[in-house]
């Protein structure tokens, strides 16, 4: 494998549109088949928020700056008055070119797209100590453990703006299915009454689902497997500084191996807005499965 067969380059350099029909339907049918749209889309940050491209700008042990457009609220840094209010203002600036970005290339999608959380990482990310379970070195597909999606797709706009040239390293893996076929045997269902109790003590923000379940365990599977990691087939991608990347990462096998300053906007879809719902992860698992995980 080699990046050719995993990248869709886009010839797009403005996050306003308005796109050609022919192209929003190619990166419909790019993201819906597991590829990652790349194109030369940079976000020139202004003068007053290049102080924000030093990792000081993080709360002492965090990865990241994220911001929630539901609340307005922006966690991560140890900032509080004007500087926070710069901050949170440059992650929305993110976030608001982001939805445009989307609305206008996936037409289709309408408003069953629903921007979630604006991230901002601006920490290095090569030579970073965790457990295998939280390393995003390690190939995965994305699923989070407080918060269930129930089928719904985890669809992300990547921006690289680090300052210095410095290239964020990606290794993208094989497609779902092979993937999703070689280790459903291994995991094990949900006891009774799990989901119930996570949600009722607030473990899980909403019920987890069997296929929440089974996500989590592939999630967590495929990271602590060694072999798997080395041995997989897979491409090294790189993005350079000015970039722009866009995938659903609940289906697309992604390490991020290296690089800094970079911003990330999380999209939600329901499976019934997609062009071919039955690509969707819930869809292939319950095929394996053989029965409904909904
Ligand atoms: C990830 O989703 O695993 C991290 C991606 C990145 O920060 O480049
Ligand atoms: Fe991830």
């Amino acid at each position: 494998m080699d990046a050719s067969d995993v990248l869709e380059p886009l010839s797009v350099a403005d996050w306003g549109g308005p796109f050609e029909p022919s192209l929003c339907a190619r990166a419909v049918a790019a993201l819906e088949a597991g590829r990652v749209l790349a194109m030369p889309l940079p976000f020139p940050l202004q003068d007053e928020e290049k102080p924000f491209l030093d990792a000081g700008v993080l709360d002492n042990s965090r990865k990241n700056i994220s911001y929630d457009p539901r609340t307005g609220r922006c966690a991560g840094s140890g900032y509080d008055g004007a500087q926070l209010a710069g901050l949170s203002a440059m992650l929305q600036r993110y976030g608001t070119a982001a939805e445009s970005l989307m609305r206008g290339l996936c037409p289709s999608y309408g408003v069953a797209l629903e921007r979630a959380r604006t991230s901002y990482r601006p920490a290095e990310i090569s030579g970073r100590s965790t457990s295998p379970r939280h390393d995003d070195r390690r190939l995965h597909v994305d699923a989070f453990p407080a918060r269930p999606t129930r089928g719904q797709r985890i669809l992300r706009v990547f921006t690289n703006v680090a300052p210095d040239g410095t290239v964020r390293q990606w290794r993208v893996g094989e497609p779902f299915e092979p993937f999703a076929r070689a280790f459903l045997p291994r995991l094990r269902g949900m006891v009774p009454g799990q989901a119930w109790a996570m949600a009722a003590v607030g473990l899980t923000k909403g019920r987890r689902s069997d296929y929440d379940h089974f996500m989590l365990g592939l999630h967590d599977a495929a990271k602590r497997d060694n072999a798997y990691q080395a041995g997989a087939p897979q491409a090294a991608v790189a993005f350079v500084p000015g970039t722009t990347w866009i995938c659903f990462t609940d289906q697309v096998m992604h390490a991020a191996m290296a690089g800094r300053c970079a911003f990330e906007q999380t999209f939600h879809l329901p499976v019934a807005a997609m062009a071919r719902p039955q690509t969707a992860p819930i869809r292939v698992l319950e095929r394996l499965a053989g029965r409904r995980l909904g």
